[in-house]
């Protein structure tokens, strides 16, 4: 396909997706980082009924906006000047990258909407490889960047980074838009920093343990004059939207659902890491709701043909020769070892 003219060229690479999901019928689907579980039914019909009662005519308005941030401030021990609503947490990269100025960093293998973002945006973006066993070598801060990016822990090689390095990437650099997507599987967060550092931005989403990647909300963490810019850039409260509000107003509702989605897949996960340490395959330990194991294109494509999605990210640098399970129910998980072993049996 040719662009028409007035199209930037960039863009035309994007023909070659920044990623892409299979479509073939699946028994187990456990390709995106998504929930194991469902949320319970009488949840989401409370907060549908919650729902009706509102003016859908209306643009959501200010007041809502607050009483929805100081129910979610008071779950998170944060002040609601401290915190931003997002539509995922997606728009909270989106926002960093929008507010810095060009010079930005973006270390490898990480989530491609960085460099989705970074294209958007025009920035002049150094790619920074990970080491081997995938850490920030923090002599890289030596050189002065507008906007780092730190995604810890970091999908989709699931590892956590040393918090002394990211101190050093914050009192060196300009703004340090810390990911934390995965926080509630690792217990691994730098939340209380927002004190201490006035370039600090923390992103977290709604899409793992609260079971909401199909309605795409999240937020950001920062000190209150950050956010307040944010929220001016974005033009909250309009850059959400009145389900979301009524979600984060209720918040307290989902603190169970939370809990047990945590706890079942840090138990399935170390039930999986078991498995394919019996069947001598290689991965990286996680700290997160999926694991990076060695497996070829054939693997990816008999796994596919039978029914269960995982996803190829041999394309993302330095993953080479991987692919990418997301933890299911102890059932999904199943399918995934039992057609795993019989491409290994052949
Ligand atoms: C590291 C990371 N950050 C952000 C996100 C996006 O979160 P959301 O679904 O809220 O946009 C993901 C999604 O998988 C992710 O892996």
């Amino acid at each position: 396909m040719t662009n028409a003219p007035g199209w930037r060229p960039e863009i035309s690479k994007l023909q070659k997706e920044v990623f892409s999901v299979s479509n073939l019928p699946y028994s187990a689907k456990l390709d995106q980082n998504e929930s194991a579980i469902e949320l319970d039914s009488h949840v989401k019909e409370f907060i549908l009924e919650k729902l009706l009662e509102l003016d859908w005519r209306r643009y959501p308005q200010a007041d809502f906006y607050r009483e929805a941030k100081l129910a979610l401030a008071d779950y998170l021990k944060i002040s609601p000047d401290e915190l931003m609503i997002t539509t995922g947490g997606d728009q909270v990269i989106q926002g960093c990258f929008i507010i810095s100025k060009p010079r930005v960093l973006i270390f490898e293998p990480t989530y491609p909407m960085y460099r989705l973002f970074a294209l958007h945006n025009r920035k002049k973006v150094r790619l920074e490889i990970l080491n081997e066993v995938f850490k920030i070598n923090p002599g890289i801060f030596n050189k002065r960047f507008d906007l780092v990016n730190i995604v810890s822990p970091n999908n989709p090689t699931g590892n956590t980074q040393s918090k002394k390095v990211v101190e050093t990437a914050l009192e060196k650099s300009g703004i340090v838009l810390l990911d934390e997507a995965y926080y509630e599987f690792s217990n691994w967060t730098m939340k209380s920093y927002i004190k201490r550092f006035k370039n600090l931005f923390i992103a977290r989403t709604f899409s793992k343990t609260l079971s909401m990647a199909g309605l795409r909300m999240g937020y950001c963490i920062s000190n209150k004059e950050n956010i307040k810019i944010l929220e001016k850039v974005m033009f909250s409260p309009y850059n959400v939207n009145i389900l979301t509000l009524t979600i984060c107003k209720y918040i307290n509702k989902f603190t169970g659902h939370i809990n047990k989605v945590k706890n079942l897949i840090i138990q399935e996960r170390s039930a999986l890491e078991n498995s394919l340490k019996k069947m001598q395959v290689k991965f990286l330990r996680s700290t997160c709701n999926f694991i990076a194991f060695k497996g070829d294109d054939k693997l990816y494509k008999y796994l596919a043909e039978n029914g269960v999605r995982v996803r190829n990210i041999s394309g993302l640098p330095g993953m080479k020769g991987y692919l990418r399970v997301t933890i299911g129910k102890k059932k999904e998980n199943k399918v995934f070892i039992t057609i795993l072993s019989g491409f290994l049996n052949k």
